[in-house]
């Protein structure tokens, strides 16, 4: 089966599921799956129970398509994504994002923790993606190209809208969440990185790191989504003054910085 008509099928048991009909899509990062709380859900799909979507095994993810409302905008909402360190193939990994395309989502806000690079960020920030570098040595789009889900060579001059950035900085102001912007540099992981990889993404010009996101941004760019990505700072990666860190701080830090992402989110939603 081909990935459009596999994506069709999909879209076809979702729409079938639930009278949502979202506009907006929300892709929940490491620890912040408690955001999917203040989601009014009215349909909750198991991951395991939608046709040809991957399962999530990460750490801090749970597994659930969420379909409601948030702010009265008509969302959905993936709580627990996939990550290529588990083993899912980028096709995979970025299936959902097809799906939300499919469903008839036009703009797509991405979360995920990340470690900052930049020696003027702290733990515990939040940073707008400005840009980002694909450093996880794959690309999703790599394959035969469907015309119809989008053109062979995409754009890649705006992945992330200046436009949601300024929405998402307005709101920002109004709600006093300090946030700084800047450049997401992806590998694939699992380990976190050496020394001299962190000096390395720093001298290439990124401000945080991490293990997701950029696949999804680029499928979401080929599939013709508006864009906003947002890095939890969870932990410094500073070369010369680097301490060990472990999952469980990342989650916890992440997990503290939620309220912050959350208000952030509902306002851009409440502002689209
Ligand atoms: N690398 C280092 N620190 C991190 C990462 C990462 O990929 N994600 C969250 N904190």
């Amino acid at each position: 089966m081909s990935l459009k008509e596999r994506i069709q099928e999909t879209r076809d048991f979702v729409l079938s599921s639930t009278s949502v009909r979202p506009s907006i899509g929300i892709v929940l990062g490491t620890g912040l799956g408690d955001l999917a709380n203040y989601v009014e859900v009215e349909t909750r799909l198991d991951y395991k129970e939608i046709p040809h979507f991957p399962y999530s095994t990460a750490p801090g993810h749970k597994g659930e398509l969420l379909l409601g409302t948030l702010e009265g905008k008509q969302v959905v909402v993936m709580e627990g994504r996939f990550h290529y360190y588990e083993g899912w193939s980028l096709e995979q990994i970025t299936y959902p994002i097809r799906v939300m395309k499919a469903i008839g989502v036009e703009t797509l806000i991405i979360s995920n923790a990340a470690g900052g690079l930049n020696p003027l960020f702290k733990a515990g920030d939040i940073m707008l993606i400005d840009d980002h570098i694909n450093l996880m040595g794959v690309n999703p789009l790599i394959g035969p190209n469907d015309e119809e889900l989008g053109p062979r060579f995409p754009d890649m001059s705006e992945p992330y809208s200046q436009q949601l950035i300024e929405v998402a900085e307005k709101v920002a102001l109004e709600e006093k969440i300090p946030v700084k912007k800047g450049v997401y540099i992806a590998v694939t992981g699992p380990n976190l990185e050496t020394r001299a990889e962190y000096r390395f993404f720093r001298i290439i010009g990124a401000d945080a790191v991490g293990m997701s996101t950029v696949p999804e941004v680029i499928v979401g760019v080929h599939a013709g989504l508006k864009i906003l990505g947002i890095s939890v700072i969870t932990d410094m990666c500073l070369p010369d003054a680097l301490e060990p860190v472990s999952v469980e701080k990342i989650i916890a830090t992440a997990s503290a910085s939620a309220d912050k992402l959350l208000r952030l989110v509902k306002g851009v939603v409440r502002s689209i």
